[in-house]
C-alpha cells in the first residue's frame, strides 16, 4: 500500500479547516503582527485561496491551478516584502493551526520540512 498524502490523511474538510484556523490563529498572535498587518481586514476570500492552494499542494484535486492556471506564489507575494521573520511568522501560524486541529504528530513531522521550504521559497528578502 502506498502511503497516504497529507490531503488523504486531513480529508477535504480537515484541509479547509486547517487553512481558515490558520488565518484565526494570525489574527490572534502578537507574534505574528508584521504579517497580519500585510493582509486584508476581512481574510474570507484569503481562507478560500489557502484552502484551494493546499488541497493541491498536499496532494488533493488542484483547485487552486484549475482557478488561476499557475501554482506558482512569487506573483502573487511579490509586492510585499517577505524575510525571515516574516517566513518565520507564517510558519509559526501554521504549526499552531496544526496544533489547534489536532493534527497527529505523523502528519506534523511529514509537513515539517516542506512547509519551511515553501515558505523560504516565498521569501523575496534576504533579511
Ligand atoms: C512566507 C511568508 C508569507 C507571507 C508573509 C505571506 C503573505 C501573503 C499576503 C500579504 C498575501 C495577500 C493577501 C491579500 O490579498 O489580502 C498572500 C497571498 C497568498 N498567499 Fe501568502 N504569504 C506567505 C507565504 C505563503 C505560503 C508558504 C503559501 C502557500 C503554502 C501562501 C499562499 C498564499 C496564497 C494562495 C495567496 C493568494 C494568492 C492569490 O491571490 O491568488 N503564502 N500571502
Amino acid at each position: 500500500m502506498s502511503p497516504k498524502t497529507p490531503y488523504e490523511m486531513l480529508g477535504e474538510e480537515g484541509v479547509r479547516r486547517l487553512a481558515h484556523t490558520f488565518y484565526d490563529v494570525m489574527d490572534e498572535l502578537p507574534q505574528a503582527a508584521d504579517i497580519r498587518a500585510m493582509h486584508a481586514k476581512n481574510m474570507d476570500e484569503i481562507k478560500e485561496k489557502l484552502t484551494d492552494y493546499l488541497t493541491g499542494w498536499m496532494g488533493g484535486p488542484p483547485r487552486y491551478h484549475q482557478k488561476t492556471g499557475t501554482v506558482c506564489l512569487t506573483d502573487p507575494h511579490e509586492p510585499y516584502a517577505i524575510g525571515p521573520k516574516e517566513r518565520d511568522q507564517w510558519l509559526l501560524c501554521m504549526d499552531t493551526a496544526l496544533e489547534r486541529i489536532g493534527a497527529c504528530d505523523e502528519l506534523k513531522t511529514m509537513l515539517k520540512s516542506p512547509m519551511y521550504m515553501i515558505a523560504d521559497t516565498v521569501r523575496n528578502q534576504d533579511n
